[in-house]
């Protein structure tokens, strides 16, 4: 039973159209990322579920309640957002408390509850501190206990990483993961980046123009993209359209297919195929990039330009800019293409 509805969303802004008709459903504790290009109506999506912004028309429902026109402090939704919004005259413990007193909630409960959410977001000892005394991933951890202690049904974070660090990025993110899963939370979080969305969600939902271009688990859009614009967001895709893939891989297609980067084969003496791959066909670097224990090369080919990620194993020093090389390609890793 789905606990979150959203359904024919349409949200213009003058002229265009932000959110075209926009339908889906989360089930209760479900991590879903919300990926696509920048505009597409992302915070668009969550500002409408929060409160913040109105939709044109349609209607969005939270365990079976109509909440499309309810005032957002009613709706039991919290929402981190990418800058730190904290107040920045208010200590740390100041911030996470200003919800809860609004609620007017008894002294002893609330500073129960707030020492609660400073622990799970690992802010003890930094109670008193300012904003301005804190790191960005401790005020982003401030952003989500100040979220978190109000106890929200839904559970909205848009980019609350982005501008933070590779390194606190990635342990930041596993935290929010852990406790989302430990508090069953069922979360809408956006990113621009694919490895967080492939890492952290139960399911995507790719956005495009609009509307939800594909939804699924992180595998079924990572190697099932439908469509194009998918292939071109969700990986390192090569494309091939109609004649080159009846040419090279004999398959009959309206719009090509696409091949990951990591399914071509560079072929060499030193190793084997599996069966069924393609004739080779040979081409030249032109571009050789390490990526630690990946070298990714491009490789002209006939007359399109393909990227190939190889294993960093023993013979692929010996692959440099201006060899030719012979490239194999398996039908059964390639995607056919719906549009
Ligand atoms: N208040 C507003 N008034 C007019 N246009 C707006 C308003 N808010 C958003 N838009 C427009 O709606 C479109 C979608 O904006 P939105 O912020 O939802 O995109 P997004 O997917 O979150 O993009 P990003 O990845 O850059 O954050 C943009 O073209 C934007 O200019
Ligand atoms: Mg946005």
């Amino acid at each position: 039973m789905s606990y979150l509805t959203v359904s024919n969303l349409t949200k213009r802004f003058g002229n265009s159209v932000i959110l075209n008709e926009l339908s889906f459903s989360i089930e209760k504790g479900e991590f879903i990322t919300l990926l696509g290009s920048s505009g597409c109506g992302k915070s668009t999506l969550l500002r409408c579920i929060a409160g913040l912004t109105q939709p044109d028309s349609g209607y969005i429902q939270v365990e079976h309640e109509d909440i499309t026109y309810a005032p957002a402090q009613h709706r039991g939704i919290g929402m981190v957002f990418q800058s730190y919004a904290l107040f920045p005259n208010l200590t740390v413990e100041g911030n996470i408390s200003f919800g809860l007193k609004l609620r007017k909630m008894d002294k002893d409960i609330l500073q129960k509850k707030v020492k609660q959410a400073i622990e799970k977001v690992e802010l003890k000892g930094k109670e008193q501190h300012m904003p301005h005394e804190l790191s960005g991933g401790q005020r982003q951890r401030v952003a989500l206990a100040r979220a978190l202690v109000m106890e929200p049904r839904i559970l909205l974070l848009d980019e609350p990483l982005s501008a933070l660090d590779a390194r606190i990025r990635r342990n930041l993110r596993q935290q929010i993961r852990e406790l989302q899963q430990e508090l069953q939370l069922t979360t809408i979080f956006v990113t621009h980046d694919q490895e967080e969305a492939l890492t952290m969600s139960d399911r995507i939902f790719l956005m495009n123009q609009g509307n939800i271009e594909q939804a699924g688990s992180p595998e079924q859009l990572y190697t099932c993209p439908n469509s194009n614009m998918v292939a071109r967001f969700m990986g390192t895709y090569n494309f091939l359209d109609r004649a080159k893939s009846m040419n090279w891989l004999g398959m009959q297609t309206h719009n090509g297919v696409a091949i990951r980067a990591e399914a071509i084969v560079l072929d060499h003496p030193s190793l084997s195929f599996g069966e069924k791959v393609s004739r080779p066909i040979l081409g030249i670097i032109t571009e050789k990039q390490l990526l630690g224990n990946v070298v990714r090369c491009k490789v002209r080919a006939e007359d399109i330009d393909l990227t190939i990620d190889s294993l960093n194993n023993q013979f692929l020093p010996s692959l440099n800019i201006g060899k030719k090389v012979y490239l194999r390609l398996d039908p059964k890793a390639c995607v056919v293409l719906n549009g």
